[in-house]
């Protein structure tokens, strides 16, 4: 079986280096294809960190063992690994959390095993950012319909081959209702098909507290993007750090394996670095390759290695230094000892790819399109901003303005303290045309600096977009229709 090796940065070629020697003492039939990819290659030009021989090499063997990467500072540079992540289309990142023994950590003495599976290239790590003004920057978080089910799916499947008796969702669609409500609502629909394995949701702050209180109450749990970072480390926190959190990148055609650490350069050379994530990391890849058996005798002989280890000959000592060097010597000790069964016949097909996929979904949805939100930069109070617009005669009414996502107009408190980005909405009770948003807009832009805009549609009669933060209870019809009560068309009702 052939795969791409990548080292990466830092500890990468030591750690690379040791796992490499313990796949070999296992005899897995591997064939290696050693790739470039990392900082330097980032700064010889080439700003995704992949060098053209990794991208075609990774491209035909769909696996990739990677060590980690380091991205070289400056606005040309965006985060490697989540270039990667992107670029081969691994839309779920499986972390996989266990105890081990000799290892020192909060949850030792408790056994833990834990998988969290987090959506790993949609959410803020689209990293769709603007500058709206001076004063006000943006990021455009974009969720998906066909994102979220590959993901469950894939979550489920594997809940089912593990046995897991349980998935859980964390999520915080009480606040974000249209885009964590589409990741908890497609979550349910895929768990339907799953009818012996319990499904729960939990919203992700409730979720960290439980992690701590009792990472055992769980089995399998799963996260949009940047929320499952952050619960990834935390319980990599509870089993003795990022040295012993594995990770793999799951695509269609692509599956990358690769340690959650970064490249700690600080401790390059010095044979202090801990190869387990990435030893780890291995085994989920030979057990993706189906070589289970040489899985498992490493995860046997490093279950004694991490003991011996973290070794002391009395109580009052401190925990031997780590060394790279000692812990290879120790697993090929163990494994030596070990017989790992041939495998014979076995091939991994990636079948090649002249263009993308496209994920859609199925709809019979009805959508309409009622009106347009508008964001200005406007450097004064919210009434200085309306008694402008009153001066304009505008083909839509002026429903609400808000600032920084809170209502601020037509009801608004002297506390909601404003920056100069408001957001205008103009929206109709019937049906609009897109000629007509567009003539708001350019009305809008002869009279204000326009930082961006956003239509407004409804779903099956219903508003497909989210209303502004207000303490008031008629502004929520107000801001979904033009009208109601409190809508005014602002050249009419100064
Ligand atoms: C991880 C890392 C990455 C992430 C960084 C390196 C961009 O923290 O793999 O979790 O945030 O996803
Ligand atoms: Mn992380």
């Amino acid at each position: 079986m052939k795969i791409s090796v990548a080292a990466g940065d830092g500890i990468g070629n030591e750690i690379m280096t040791s796992v490499l020697t313990i796949l070999a003492a296992t005899s897995a039939p591997l064939e290696y294809n050693m790739v470039k990819m990392g900082k330097l290659v980032a700064l010889a030009g080439e700003p995704t960190g992949i060098s053209g021989e990794a991208r075609r090499s990774v491209e035909s063997t769909g696996v990739l063992l990677k060590g980690p990467v380091e991205t070289p500072v400056g606005p040309e540079f965006k985060s490697l690994n989540v270039t990667a992540r992107k670029l081969w289309g691994t839309f779920a990142n499986k972390r996989v959390f266990r105890t081990l023994p000799g290892v020192p950590s909060v949850a030792a003495g408790r056994q833990l095993d834990l998988t969290i599976v987090r959506e790993n290239i949609e959410d803020t790590y689209g990293a769709i950012e603007h500058m709206q003004t001076h004063d006000v920057a943006q990021c455009r978080r974009l969720i998906t319909r066909p994102g979220c089910q590959q993901l469950h799916e894939y979550v489920f499947e594997m809940a089912a081959r593990k046995g897991a008796g349980r998935v859980t969702c964390g999520h915080k669609a009480s606040v974000m209702k249209l885009t964590d409500g589409m990741f908890l609502e497609t979550f349910y629909e895929v768990a339907r098909k799953f009818p012996t394995i319990q499904a729960d949701d939990v919203l992700t702050d409730e979720l960290a507290m439980r992690l701590v209180l009792d990472a055992g109450e769980f089995d399998v749990i799963v996260l949009p993007n940047l929320q499952g970072d952050i619960l990834t480390d935390m319980t990599a926190g509870l089993v003795g750090g990022l040295a012993y959190s594995p990770s793999a990148n799951i695509g269609d055609g692509i599956c990358i394996f690769e340690p959650a650490h970064g490249a700690a350069p600080q401790i390059a050379g010095k044979d202090l670095a801990n190869p387990t994530a990435l030893l780890l990391s291995a085994t989920m890849m030979l057990r993706h390759l189906g070589l289970v058996a040489h899985a498992s005798a490493i995860e046997i002989a490093l279950n004694h290695t991490l003991l011996k280890m973290h070794q002391r000959r009395d109580l009052m000592e401190p925990i031997p230094i780590f060394r790279t060097s000692r812990f290879t010597e120790l697993m090929l000790e163990d494994l030596a000892r070990l017989h790992v069964p041939e495998v014979r016949n076995w091939t991994v097909e990636t079948a090649p790819r002249p263009e993308p996929v496209m994920k859609m979904t199925e709809s019979t949805q009805r959508t309409a399109l009622r009106g347009i939100d508008v964001f200005v930069q406007f450097d004064s109070s919210p009434a200085r901003l309306v008694e402008k617009l009153e001066q304009l005669d505008l083909p839509l009414p002026l429903t609400m303005v808000s600032n920084r996502g809170t209502q601020v107009w037509p009801t608004g408190s002297a506390h909601t303290d404003c920056v100069n980005h408001y957001r205008l909405r103009f929206a109709s009770d019937g049906t609009v045309e897109q000629a007509q948003l567009l003539s708001v807009l350019s009305l809008l832009g002869d009279n204000f600096s326009l930082c961006g805009s956003e239509w407004l549609r409804d779903f099956d009669g219903q508003p497909a977009y989210s209303r502004a933060q207000s303490g008031d209870s008629v502004s929520a019809a107000a801001q979904s229709a033009g009208h109601s009560q409190t809508s005014v068309h602002p050249r009419r009702h100064p």
